[in-house]
């Protein structure tokens, strides 16, 4: 078994002792490089840059050649599940994502199918088998999924939605029907992330982009209940080592010690709560993630660097910090910024760490 060569990421998700800050960056792979447009280009469009497993592999370690990153993310979409299950995802240039077939009643939903992660999501599981083998042990490799609750809003409202009508009518309307959505996408999730497990995933990340956008009680009925499921489920240990788990609610602020009460290892943030008060509720309990607005990385390196130093010492001194952006990076950002960020957290978290 290959050993790994930088476990800081690792090591800071289960609170042991660092020598500096681990950071890495959500959407670290993307349209903000130039050499990602470029084997995009050579894939054709997104998703078969997603099934092309060398590609897949390219792209991924694209940031890493640039950047001193302390992780990898598969290089995938949290929208492969709802594919898999017949929906027909396309991507219309611009729009974002959409689908051929959104679910709109419990017919639908009764007959939707759970996929078998090394068959119709091999692609995905051949992804990471190759990134790891890319990657010889330099750094962790991250897996993901969407939440349940994330997932079901593209697939009931047809992709990209700012109201969520569509949903937020199935979930006061036809309860029984979005439950039984949501149950199927849990166990769906679950046999997706084990499965990445399996084929090498060192730690996984659930994405509830929407999460926010739900009153504290329906948040609770919908969202957090279900990614509870799936912590409960989940292979925690593999290799010989644990496996942490991240939970990442966009503007969860509001929520963190339940987040925290699921048994996950780390709590992603977004940009709108003070890292400091977040570790005040639950740093003791948990890993933090985050959480620099990625809009700071069009500001010059040295305002850059000002908020990467105001947000470690919000954190402060020991361990549990993952560094990241609050959200995705932005496609129009200077990679050079990028660089300035990632540098930035090394440089100047030292001190908090005594080794
Ligand atoms: O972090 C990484 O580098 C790994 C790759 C990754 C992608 N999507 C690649 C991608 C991850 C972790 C995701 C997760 C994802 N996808 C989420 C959750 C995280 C978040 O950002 O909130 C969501 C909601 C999606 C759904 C999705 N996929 C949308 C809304 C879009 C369109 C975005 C846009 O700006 O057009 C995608 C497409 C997508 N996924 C791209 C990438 C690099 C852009 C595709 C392209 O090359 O044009």
């Amino acid at each position: 078994m290959q050993s790994l060569q930088n476990d800081r990421y690792l090591r800071a998700l289960l609170k042991q002792p660092v020598d500096v800050t681990p950071v890495w960056m959500m959407r670290q792979a993307g349209r903000y490089l130039p050499e990602y447009r470029a084997t995009r280009a050579q894939a054709g469009d997104f998703m078969s840059l997603c099934k092309n497993p060398e590609l897949a592999c390219e792209v991924t370690l694209q940031p890493l050649r640039r950047f001193d990153l302390d992780a990898a993310i598969l290089f995938s979409d949290i929208l492969t599940i709802p594919d898999a299950m017949g929906l027909g995802l396309y991507f219309e240039t611009g729009e974002g994502p959409k689908f051929e077939r959104p679910l709109r009643d419990m017919a639908a939903i009764e007959a939707l199918p759970i996929p078998d992660p090394e068959l119709e999501l091999g692609y995905v599981m051949d992804a990471v088998r190759t990134i790891r083998k890319g990657l010889n042990g330099q750094v962790p490799l991250i897996g993901f999924s969407g939440s349940p609750w994330t997932l079901a809003t593209y697939m009931v409202e047809g992709g990209s939605t700012k109201s969520f009508n569509i949903i937020k009518k199935m979930a006061f309307a036809e309860p029984a029907a979005l439950h039984l959505l949501l149950d199927k996408l849990a166990d769906s999730v679950i046999l997706y992330l084990n499965a990445q497990i399996a084929a090498g995933a060192q730690s996984v990340m659930i994405f509830d982009t929407w999460g926010g956008v739900l009153s504290p009680r329906d948040y609770e009925e919908f969202s957090l209940r279900y990614m509870h499921k799936i912590v409960d489920s989940l292979t925690r240990e593999n290799e010989g080592r644990r496996v942490p788990v991240t939970l990442f609610t966009k503007n969860g602020g509001m929520w963190l010690e339940a987040i925290a009460a699921t048994g996950c290892d780390a709590v992603g943030l977004d940009w709108t709560i003070n890292i400091a008060e977040a570790k005040a509720r639950i740093g003791d309990k948990v890993a933090l993630q985050g959480n620099m607005d990625p809009s700071m990385l069009y500001a010059p390196p040295a305002r850059i660097e000002q908020e990467v130093q105001s947000i470690l010492a919000g954190f402060g001194t020991g361990t549990g910090h993952v560094f990241n952006l609050g959200h995705g990076i932005h496609p129009d950002v200077p990679p050079e910024h990028a660089k300035a960020f990632v540098d930035a957290v090394h440089r100047n978290s030292q001190q908090y760490h005594q080794v």
